[in-house]
């Protein structure tokens, strides 16, 4: 039996313990408030999760998603990840989180800087670039033609193809668009972003292919 930890239960957080649920995984989940203010989710979720804290949700996870904006400042428990594999949902929104200076001037990704603050840990960026929705409107089974796919950056070869079974299992086909350093191709307003309601495999690469980085100085 696999346990997910989750760490975020907002939009992606959540959507991504409903499809980890109802395909067999195990899944302990945790917000900033506290596991008491996850009872109605985890009620709904039934007997295959549980809510947790967020370094007690890293520590039960086989692997760990971390669906949480990134902080310059760490605020993700990294003992408890250390060693494992952790899929990084975040997206680097100015409006949201502040400017980063470092990823505005093209110098890093933002995952690379997650990286850095879990340096014992496998961060690849995931489920990044669909609408939490998605991750059932959007699902079909291996072989489905124009099935929709995603793209999954790491510096972590095992992390790459951990990212492409799930994938699979919740109903995805797969790009690799690794190193970290590359995973820009696939942020905000970026081709394969805009196209997040439908790209196939192929479309999925072309759109990769034709992004180009903005620079803010
Ligand atoms: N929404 C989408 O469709 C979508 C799709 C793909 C990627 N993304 C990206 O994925 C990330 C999460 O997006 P979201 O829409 O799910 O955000 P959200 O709805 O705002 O949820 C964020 C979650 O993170 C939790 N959190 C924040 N800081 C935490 C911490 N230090 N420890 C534990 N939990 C913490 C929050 O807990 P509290 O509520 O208790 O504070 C909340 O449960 C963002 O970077 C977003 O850009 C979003």
């Amino acid at each position: 039996m696999t346990t997910i930890g989750i760490i975020g239960a907002g939009e992606v957080g959540s959507q991504l313990a409903r499809a980890a649920v109802r395909h067999g995984y195990d899944v302990v989940i945790a917000n900033s408030r506290g596991p008491e203010t996850l009872t109605r989710l985890v009620d709904e979720l039934g007997p295959r999760a549980r809510a947790a804290t967020a370094a007690d949700a890293a520590a039960a996870g086989d692997f760990v998603v971390v669906a949480v904006p990134l902080r310059l400042v760490n605020d993700m428990p990294s003992e408890q990840l250390a060693g494992k594999v952790v899929l990084d949902t975040n997206n680097y929104m100015p409006w949201r989180d502040g400017r980063y200076a470092v990823v505005d001037s093209g110098e890093k990704t933002e995952h690379e800087l997650r990286q850095e603050q879990l340096p014992t840990s496998k961060v690849a960026k995931a489920f990044s670039h669909i609408q939490a929705p998605r991750l059932f409107l959007s699902a079909s089974p291996p072989g489905t033609p124009g099935r929709h796919a995603l793209s999954v950056s790491s510096d972590h070869p095992d992390a790459v193809a951990l990212v492409t079974r799930l994938y699979d299992e919740l109903g995805f086909d797969t790009v690799d668009n690794s190193p970290l350093s590359e995973s820009w191709r696939s942020g905000p307003g970026q081709p394969a972003w805009n196209a997040h309601a439908h790209q196939t495999r192929d479309q999925l690469a072309a759109n990769l292919a034709a992004a180009r980085r903005r620079v803010v100085r």
